[in-house]
């Protein structure tokens, strides 16, 4: 035991010697635009709450209202006795928001994405994925006994070559997947030509939209929506973990035959807990906010295109986007991390990053926007980041 201990202690030392250790930060109260630190507010730049919903008094209430009406938890899987209305009632309005046949829900979207492959494939099979697609792809197609292929970044030439690999080597059913937004560039995937592709090579397209729902589109319908490709997608997984509540929880959303074939088989479903009523009596009210009124939609949007363009004018190297999801590259993993400790004394969290979530040389500090911001914490952050980068000579 005690060498089996001496070697953990030895993986993590070497953790703090490449700096790379990483340490949790104790808010001191909700999540929101601005939330307190050490005992200091400062404004939250660096969290996935883009429709500023997680404290919205409309969401708690709802899940508070679920607690009062449904109880605690659940104590059982879906199929066991782990259903009630309320999940039901989530699942319906996901499928209406989708317009999609039906939608499973799971405990997050990385147990969606551990379901999915390996339920919807076997070994005749062929996935093709984007190289950078997020953590719980990579290990849900580990979980298959399809074939795997993986094409360069956002590279159609690759897909296309891939797909014809798959064909040529006999492939019964192909499924492409990729992030509908890649959460370190908050850069879109390039749908058109994907769904082009799918339909050329009879590929079946699965997009992961966690970034984009309720977030791109005229109605926050995602990535499809944002980019004119509405009902081209057929199959989305997504969040309840981010814009739509920002609590926890995910789903696949699709044809029929799918969700009924996830409900009957996939694992994750089968073998754990249903979501508690508070964060689905949650995520069915944020759902109903972002149906009835798209404001908070426009709102992240236009704020992400006011702190893109202040941050770009004061000569910071922004990539070219709109998303909410403002990489702001510094190059050393180093001084991002200085620079990030420095912003949180001068009142603004976000985070930075380094090698290896982000390629050598590349190392940021990540900015995310919420429509709960105001202009003026916007300004306030800016001027944050010019007063850092001039300390650390960046600008
Ligand atoms: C693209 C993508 N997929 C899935 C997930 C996992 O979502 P969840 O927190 O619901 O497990 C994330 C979260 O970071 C994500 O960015």
């Amino acid at each position: 035991m005690q060498e089996f201990l001496n070697h953990l202690q030895n993986e993590v030392d070497k953790l703090h010697a490449a700096r790379t250790y990483k340490v949790e930060v104790a808010l001191q109260g909700p999540q929101d635009h601005e939330v307190t630190v050490d005992g200091h507010p400062v404004v939250m730049l660096t969290s996935n709450n883009y429709l500023g919903l997680a404290n919205h008094p409309r969401v708690r209430g709802a899940a508070v209202a679920a607690i009062e009406q449904w109880g605690a938890g659940m104590g059982s899987v879906r199929f066991i006795c782990g259903t009630q209305l309320l999940h039901k009632e989530l699942e319906k309005l996901i499928s209406e928001f989708y317009e999609t046949d039906d939608t499973i829900l799971y405990s997050s979207c990385w147990s969606a994405n551990e379901a999915v492959f390996a339920t919807l494939t076997g070994g005749y099979d062929a996935i093709v994925s984007d190289e950078l697609n997020h953590a719980s792809i990579i290990d849900g197609i580990r979980l298959s006994k399809a074939e795997r292929y993986v094409y360069k970044h956002n590279n159609m030439g690759d897909l296309e070559s891939k797909l014809a690999q798959a064909r040529q080597e006999g492939a019964r059913f192909i499924l492409v997947i990729s992030d509908g937004v890649f959460s370190m560039e908050g850069e879109l995937a390039p749908l058109a030509d994907i769904v082009d592709i799918c339909e050329r090579y009879e590929a079946v397209l699965i997009v992961d939209d966690s970034h984009a729902t309720g977030i791109l589109g005229p109605r926050g319908r995602g990535t499809a929506e944002e980019l004119g490709l509405w009902g081209k997608v057929p199959i989305h997984t997504g969040t309840l973990g981010k814009a739509m509540g920002s609590a926890m929880g995910g789903y696949v959303t699709g044809p029929k035959p799918v969700v009924e074939m996830l409900r009957q088989r996939s694992r994750p479903y089968l073998f754990s807990n249903s979501l508690p009523p508070a964060v689905v009596g949650a995520a069915i009210e944020a759902f109903k906010m972002v149906m009835e009124d798209p404001s908070r939609t426009h709102k992240v949007q236009e704020n992400a295109r006011y702190f893109r363009q202040r941050m770009t004018r004061s000569g910071f190297r922004i990539p070219h986007g709109i998303h909410p999801i403002v990489p702001v590259i510094v190059g050393d993993t180093a001084l991002a991390l200085a620079m990030g400790k420095d912003l949180l004394e001068r009142g603004v969290y976000v985070s930075g990053f380094g090698y290896p979530v982000v390629p050598q040389g590349h190392a940021r500090l990540r900015a995310q926007i919420s429509a709960a911001h105001s202009q003026e914490e916007l300004d306030r952050a800016v001027e944050a980041f010019v007063e850092v980068a001039h300390a650390h000579h960046v600008l």
